[in-house]
């Protein structure tokens, strides 16, 4: 027998504030069809004033704990992927520890911008095959509004908030690839590459927050690039191609990007999972709400094999290959 990090539940949670495209013509210089057809986005969710990271969070973490049929006490340890956290420390991920009322286990967060729930996900999983805990919250939650230059139309446009959240539970399984769980993973960064996205602040240089700077055009190229070599990795270390999958659940950062993902692994756009329409880019939120709003709709069944992957600032990218 094997132990395998299975996924028991799955939610997110969205900010009310609904930001049409519309929106941005009043401030900058764009339009909602530059928007639709360079992106894919129609609009987002912004937290409203005051709304913090820890709250997204943690009723992201409360939905996928009902979905999962548990209670907090049944949790060992919280992992959370954010690039907006409340305070430059704590750690957010025990500001929601705190706000679930769990008294007990461990939580910290991961950075690894957009990339970050990967990061996440795959350090739960070495938790749980390392024997150090049974059951993990995974959370991925922005406020990435926060970092936006609202005077700045090649970024303004892009970020949303909101977070996702899944509870993964050790089982043990016969350790073969048809078996539930987390299959493989498969976690890159690049330092080289930080000028194509990063933050101009932080508490050691500037003291000031911040605000997202990016080269979109040269990364857009990356990525797809970047995006299909780690799903390919990944799907190779668990024995598995490309005609093993079921669905891509890929990072929701823009259209193109996902759809040029999906034609170079030969996957049609009818098992990739979409929702940058809806929620922009979120960040470290956009895979498990992507997820969970598959989940909601009846999407994703029992055995089916899942192929997740992003990139980000860092750069930092990967992929995991998940069966359901
Ligand atoms: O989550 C982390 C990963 N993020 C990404 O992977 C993002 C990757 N990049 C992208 O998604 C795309 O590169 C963008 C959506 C950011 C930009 O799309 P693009 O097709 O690469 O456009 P571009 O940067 O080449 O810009 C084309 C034109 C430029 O004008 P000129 O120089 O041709 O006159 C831009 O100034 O579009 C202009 N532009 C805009 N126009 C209207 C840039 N932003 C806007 C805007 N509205 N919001």
């Amino acid at each position: 027998m094997t132990r395998r990090a299975v996924i028991r539940g799955v939610g997110h949670y969205l900010p009310e504030r609904v930001v049409p495209n519309s929106w941005f013509e009043s401030i900058v210089d764009t339009s909602d069809e530059w928007i639709r057809t360079r992106t894919g986005i129609e609009r987002r969710h912004f937290a409203a004033e005051g709304e913090t990271t820890s709250q997204l969070a943690t009723r992201a973490a409360r939905a996928a704990l009902e979905d999962a049929g548990m209670e907090v006490g049944d949790i060992d340890a919280i992992v959370l992927a954010t690039t907006t956290p409340d305070l430059t420390f704590p750690a957010t991920a025990t500001m929601v520890q705190r706000a679930l009322g769990m008294t007990r286990g461990f939580a910290f967060d991961v950075q690894a911008v957009c990339a970050g729930f990967i990061f996440a996900l795959t350090n739960a999983n070495a938790l749980i095959l390392s024997g150090q805990v049974e059951r993990v919250l995974v959370i991925g939650a922005e406020t990435f509004s926060r970092l936006l230059d609202m005077n700045d139309r090649a970024t303004c446009v892009l970020f949303g908030d909101g977070a996702g959240a899944v509870v993964l539970e050790a089982r043990a399984l016969s350790g073969t690839n048809a078996d539930r769980g987390i299959l493989a993973a498969d976690l890159h960064s690049d330092g080289r590459d930080r000028e194509m996205l990063y933050v101009d602040g932080g508490p050691s240089t500037t003291g000031t927050t911040g605000v997202v700077k990016m080269l979109g055009n040269q990364l857009f190229r990356k990525a797809v690039e970047r995006l299909t070599e780690t799903a390919h990795r990944a799907l190779g270390k668990a024995g598995l191609s490309d005609n093993d999958v079921d669905w891509i659940i890929p990072h929701q950062a823009n259209i193109r990007i996902i759809q040029g993902t999906a034609k170079r692994m030969g996957v049609p756009m009818e098992r990739v999972i979409v929702t940058v329409q809806d929620h922009g880019n979120t960040s470290a939120a956009s895979i498990p709400l992507a997820m969970s709003v598959a989940h909601r709709q009846g999407k994703l069944r029992q055995g089916d094999l899942i192929v997740t992957e992003a990139i980000g600032g860092g750069l930092s990218w990967g992929a995991l290959v998940l069966r359901w």
